[in-house]
């Protein structure tokens, strides 16, 4: 559980999807929303987010040589993530931010779970160890055809280990997002994203608009001096 008196008073949003799902995109897109309607946000990155979680990340997608086991990985994605969590989710929720992140622990279900093989339940309680069962409110998942992320991530970038899986690999990790959508419809909502990338962040506004209502009142009184009378309505709105 959490160490906090009262609740977190701001709001936890998660980006899950495949390789080249356009999810890093689009939180970006969406945080210029958000601060563009006044409110004050967070956007971090699985594995990562803090020094030592980074120097996880830089192991665990290293393409060297050496086999790595995939309780090996699941151990490397949970000890960052517990560092992440204390470091910087839970202290910036407490703040009353918007914590916008690139992945969490449903990372964890998909590709060391469904697709690496590890027992899914076991994952969960590992998982609830290394967040304190800290939670998304909402956790937005961007499908693609394997075969379109892909070939996106592999024009785009030099690839990691994992996206030098097998495509039966990354067909496993897409099918296991989906079964997760399935059992927690009320918090994973899945958006198609072959669209433009424009087309999805407006799918993404309408769906994170909300559930903006489940905000700590106290947290819209951060007003900034340059905010929009559009966003200070909306700020009004949601009081
Ligand atoms: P990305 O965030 O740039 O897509 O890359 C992160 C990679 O790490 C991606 O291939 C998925 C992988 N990963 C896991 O295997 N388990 C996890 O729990 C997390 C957060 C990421």
């Amino acid at each position: 559980m959490m160490k906090h008196n009262r609740p977190p008073r701001g709001l936890f949003i998660t980006l899950e999807g495949g390789e080249g799902c356009g999810k890093s995109t689009q939180a970006r897109l969406l945080g210029e929303y958000l601060r563009s309607q006044g409110h004050v946000t967070v956007e971090t990155r699985e594995p990562g987010g803090t020094p030592l979680a980074e120097k996880v990340r830089s192991v665990l997608l290293d393409r060297a040589d050496e086999p790595v086991a995939p309780e090996t990985e699941a151990f490397l994605v949970l000890a960052a993530r517990r560092q992440h969590v204390t470091q910087v989710i839970e202290p910036a929720l407490a703040r009353g931010a918007i914590v916008l992140c690139d992945r969490f622990s449903d990372s964890t279900l998909a590709y060391q779970g469904y697709a690496r093989g590890l027992n899914v339940p076991l994952l969960e309680r590992l998982n609830r160890l290394a967040t304190h069962a800290v939670t998304p409110h909402l956790t937005l998942l961007f499908d693609l055809p394997v075969a379109t992320g892909l070939a996106r991530r592999r024009s785009a970038s030099e690839t990691n280990r994992l996206d030098r899986e097998s495509l039966r690999f990354h067909q496993k990790v897409r099918a296991g997002f989906l079964d997760l959508a399935k059992r927690h419809p009320a918090r994973i909502k899945v958006i198609p994203s072959r669209a433009s990338k424009e087309t999805v962040a407006r799918t993404v506004a309408r769906i994170v608009a909300p559930i903006l209502t489940r905000l700590h009142p106290a947290d819209h009184q951060t007003a900034t001096p340059r905010m929009t009378s559009r966003a200070r309505q909306v700020r009004h709105a949601l009081r």
